[in-house]
């Protein structure tokens, strides 16, 4: 894993944002793996302006999002369908029927998370994952404990999770209690990973990912298996951190 250390949220995400759009014209047909919650939002920021200012196009591009609720349409403002038209597709010139989320509605949930695996195949597999990190180590919505073989399947919620996404929700009893997930043998498939870390809150969990062990109980401890992942964290996130090891 490559650390690059910067300043602060604003600084990680003019980085990451510099990083995909270095990508996007280099490869303009790429597909990217996205993610939702507060640590991309600034980087997708910098992407849109980047769009209207410089013109970085979007048209051959096919994005694969890590995760979603279960039991909220994308019409929902806190599905994930709905924060991505949001924060991202609306203001790009991406063709929507190449932007691929999980449904939270499907009617048969096992079958869907099959049809998504498969769907990813199909597409070539993801070139570059974006990622952030729950504070309990949680990739997409891979709680501890979820098997390093897990492919696209349905979660139960850690209460720390719920309880950290409130934030986004009237109150924490409206925060769904299961979600539609990326795997991690399916987000390790991805050809690189991009992984963004900021803040004091997530200072503990940078630890345990850069000093500890790879272990089930810790999910995102599985990236120093993966051959190609780069991590944007910043200062508050990284101190105290053992860089050597
Ligand atoms: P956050 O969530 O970006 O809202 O901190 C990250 C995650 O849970 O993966």
């Amino acid at each position: 894993m490559k650390l690059i250390e910067v300043k602060d949220y604003n600084e990680m995400s003019q980085k990451a944002a510099e990083y995909i759009i270095e990508k996007v014209r280099n490869y303009p047909r790429i597909n990217l793996g996205l993610a939702t919650g507060g640590t991309p939002v600034g980087t997708y920021k910098i992407l849109i302006e980047d769009h209207q200012k410089n013109g970085t196009s979007y048209q051959e591009v096919t994005t694969f999002n890590l995760d979603e609720y279960i039991g909220l349409s994308g019409n929902n403002p806190n599905s994930y369908r709905y924060f991505m038209n949001e924060k991202l597709f609306n203001h790009l010139d991406i063709n929507k029927n190449n932007t691929f989320i999980p449904s939270g509605v499907a009617k048969d949930i096992q079958a869907e998370c099959l049809r998504y695996e498969q769907l990813i195949t199909q597409h070539g597999g993801v070139d570059l994952q974006l990622l952030g990190i729950g504070q309990n180590g949680h990739i997409g919505f891979n709680e501890p404990g979820t098997s390093f073989q897990s492919n696209t399947h349905v979660v139960d919620l850690a209460p720390s999770t719920i309880k950290a996404n409130a934030r986004f929700f009237d109150n924490e009893e409206e925060v769904p209690t299961k979600a539609i997930t990326m795997g991690i043998a399916t987000i390790m498939k991805s050809k690189e990973i991009l992984l963004l870390v900021s803040g004091e809150s997530k200072n503990d969990a940078m630890h345990k990912l850069w000093n500890g062990e790879v272990t089930e109980s810790f999910p995102a401890s599985i990236l120093k298996n993966h051959p190609y992942v780069t991590i944007i964290a910043d200062q508050a996130a990284v101190a105290g951190l053992k860089m050597h090891s």
